[in-house]
């Protein structure tokens, strides 16, 4: 124990020495890489997955063979394999325990695509907050989250960890979960290490097909896909995770141009790099490796600073030394940047895990943040003004697989969540239901993929002796995350047979979706008087439910994705380019295709003669039980320079009679530049909470170097010129104004 008295004194002085944190971590990391052997630091570039004989992890460990080891969640096992670390490893270096915590550790967030509707930065940042302080109750230091890859098709199972389509609210999003894990200091034993995952094009996946190729070029990685990372670097995220795909022929894990030109020589990042799972391995079966061994030289020195699960760095690491084809120095450069992160997480001075007197997990604050974030969450897509139910609804008939389906609501990435504590709406209803009012449950669809419809009469009878109907639709948590695409996204078994069913009764037929993705729901729309779409909404789905439904609270999510018309038409996103031959009021429609007649007569635009070209519902669209207005849309700054801002001001009046929230957006476009740009861009963004009949005046800024793109050379920045500026309440619409940038 002696020995490290040194490494023990200064990382304790660092707690209390902010300021001089850089060059203090650094200095403990020189000290302990001083006294480490070669195997020592090569078993620090190494992750195992803890789900295995402990026997052998505890050998392992107390060879100095492991730095990192995810999937333990009960404390006193942490507890005890630190124990061996400290005490019985050759380096005495603690291991960094680790967890896929994506929405949630025990009380569960919605998915993340449905957070990202809600568009509210703060309420994600407290609610990954209270994530922290959930995981971090039982040793978990490091998430890898947040995911925060543009996906731009639904068919993709992981759309659902992501925050959608747009590469500035996913930014914006990303961060306040960043802030949230990370909190004001790594060291804060509350605090837990975020990982910017999955880093590059990983959700361009072709064809929707997970661990699919990508093709996208290097001017949309920088336009698109980039963003979120480059924001979260500057936001201080502790480390990075390789993705699994090969982009443009070079698997990101070995792509020493993505993860240390761009990621460490452009951008700063001095945190680090883990692979995905097994992704170093993954280099042979794509193709461009013949073993590990060459596969663990091409990752190290391409960036990748810790193998997760492929034990190619293990392995293979001291021979390729000896043999003189890795240098010392990018071992000791990937071992700095993993000492570095444990000493700044406090790990060396406080390995073991924090003693708490009371526990937060599921604790009334934390609860309470995840319903208020389920409520903002969930999208009113349609509302006839049955909803919010009023006191004239006696009798409520509540139906559909998603009803009480404990489990599946949770989402995909729900590890640590308890179906035991997850309220479904059926439940939800039944504690809350006004008195007078009566509820019939009819378990009419087992599970979403249910194909029987022996229970539908029983259903239709039921039907007809309620005031209001309410069916629970959507798809099951096995339906998206990782390695679960679909190529059909339309509801499943005899969902939408079932609301025919219910509403040929005839009575009002309100539809909630529960879903890791947007589905394909156009015929289910027309046949509902309202539909919500709740996304996967996690722990309190059904309390949220109810609050929505009877108007405890009112909907406010906006749509942070597309939805399509049909699988046809994906990819469909909002911020497209223009074409050379816009599409502009055309139907789709084969019955109005002529025959036998010159091809040009049906025009030449980019559309589809069977399908409309414009989506099902646009990205940033959502209603609320209450109506806005937004008139008098002012540019203060109509001239800005590079280093401006544009200011624009719009008045927002709340015009119907009940208190609601309006997420104000900001979109700009142009009409000429060096490259095609997106017809618009969204760029700024504001929730508002107005009373009934309030009017407030909404300010919004648009730093001029936000407006910076890939330039036709390649070259980021920003160009003079004319800017369209739109202002309203979804990506379709608004209020139109213009202001110029000149150099
Ligand atoms: C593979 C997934 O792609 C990644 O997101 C996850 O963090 C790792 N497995 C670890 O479970």
């Amino acid at each position: 124990m002696k020995k490290y008295l040194i490494t023990f004194l200064l990382a304790f002085c660092l707690a209390f020495i902010p300021s001089a944190a850089h060059q203090e971590v650094d200095n403990i990391v020189e000290e302990i890489m001083s006294r480490m052997s070669l195997d020592d630091k090569i078993g620090q570039l190494h992750q195992i997955d803890g789900r295995t004989d402990l026997t052998k992890v505890c050998d392992m460990i107390r060879k100095g063979q492991v730095s990192s080891i995810m999937n333990i969640v009960d404390a006193s096992v942490i507890d005890s394999l630190q124990r061996i670390a400290v005490e019985e490893s050759p380096s005495g270096i603690p291991i960094l325990f680790a967890r896929d915590i994506v929405h949630g550790f025990k009380t569960i967030l919605p998915i993340p695509l449905g957070q990202a509707a809600s568009f509210d930065d703060a309420l994600i940042c407290s609610a990954a907050r209270n994530t922290a302080l959930e995981a971090t109750e039982i040793g978990i230091k490091w998430a890898f989250a947040p995911m925060m890859d543009i996906a731009r098709d639904p068919r993709w199972g992981r759309i659902a960890e992501g925050f959608g389509e747009d590469p500035y609210l996913a930014s914006r999003l990303a961060v306040s979960v960043v802030k949230g894990y990370q909190g004001d200091s790594l060291s804060d034993e509350l605090s837990m290490a975020a990982c910017a995952k999955h880093f590059a094009g990983y959700g361009a996946a072709e064809g929707g097909r997970d661990y699919n190729t990508t093709y996208v070029p290097v001017r949309s990685l920088y336009d698109t896909y980039f963003p979120p990372f480059k924001a979260c670097v500057e936001a201080g995220v502790a480390s990075f995770m390789s993705s699994f795909n090969d982009n443009d022929g070079v698997p990101a894990t070995g792509n020493r141009w993505l993860l240390t030109e761009v990621l460490r020589d452009e951008w700063g990042f001095t945190g680090m790099v883990v692979s995905d799972w097994g992704s170093v391995g993954g280099l042979i079966p794509h193709g461009v490796a013949k073993d590990k061994k060459e596969a663990a030289k091409i990752c190290l020195e391409a960036g990748c600073d810790m193998d997760m699960m492929s034990y190619s760095y293990l392995n293979n690491l001291k021979e390729l030394i000896a043999e003189g084809d890795v240098s010392m120095y990018v071992v000791d450069e990937a071992v700095r940047r993993v000492l570095r992160l444990k000493v700044r997480l406090g790990l060396l001075e406080k390995p073991y895990t924090r003693k708490t007197s009371e526990s937060v997990i599921y604790s009334e604050n934390v609860l309470e943040t995840a319903c208020r974030l389920t409520e903002e969450s969930s999208v009113l897509l349609k509302n006839d003004g049955i909803l919010p139910l009023g006191e004239d609804i006696k009798t409520v008939l509540v139906t559909g697989p998603m009803a009480d389906a404990a489990y599946d609501q949770m989402g995909t990435w729900a590890l640590d969540g308890d179906k035991a504590h997850t309220l479904t709406p059926v439940e939800a209803i039944r504690k809350n239901l006004p008195s007078g009012v009566k509820l019939i449950y009819v378990n009419s669809l087992d599970y979403p993929r249910d194909k029987s419809t022996d229970d539908f009469k029983a259903l239709k009878k039921a039907a007809r002796k309620a005031d209001v109907l309410i069916a629970f639709v959507g798809e099951e948590q096995m339906m998206s995350g990782e390695a679960h695409s679909l190529s059909d996204l339309h509801l499943q078994g005899q969902q939408s047979e079932m609301l025919e069913a219910l509403a040929s009764t005839g009575k009002p037929l309100v539809t909630v979706f529960m879903a890791g993705r947007p589905l394909v729901i156009a015929s289910e729309m027309e046949l509902s008087d309202a539909v919500l779409y709740m996304w996967h909404p996690g722990t309190m789905g059904g309390q949220a439910a109810y609050n929505l439904l009877w108007g405890k609270a009112n909907p406010s999510g906006k749509l942070p994705v597309t939805f399509p018309r049909n699988e046809g038409q994906i990819p469909i996103y909002y911020n497209h380019k223009h074409t050379s031959h816009i599409a502009k009021g055309t139907e789709g429609n084969l019955d109005n295709v002529p025959r036998e007649m010159p091809q040009s007569v049906m025009g030449h635009t980019s559309s589809y003669l069977d399908v409309a070209p414009t989506p099902l519902l646009p990205f940033g669209f959502g209603l609320s039980y209450t109506t806005f207005e937004l008139s008098n849309l002012r540019v203060e700054t109509p001239e800005v320079r590079a280093s401006d801002s544009v200011v624009v001001y719009v008045d927002v009046k709340n015009t119907g009679d009940r208190q609601g929230c309006e997420v104000v957006q900001a979109y700009t476009g142009r009409k000429s530049a060096s490259t095609t740009r997106p017809m618009k861009e969204l760029k700024a963004y504001e929730r508002v909470s107005l009373e009934a009949g309030e009017c407030r005046t909404v300010r919004l800024e648009i730093p001029v170097e936000s407006l910076a793109f890939c330039r036709k050379d390649l070259s980021w920045g920003t160009e003079p010129g004319n800017y369209v500026l739109t202002v309203g309440t979804s990506s379709e619409g608004g209020l139109v104004s213009y202001f110029k940038l000149n150099y």
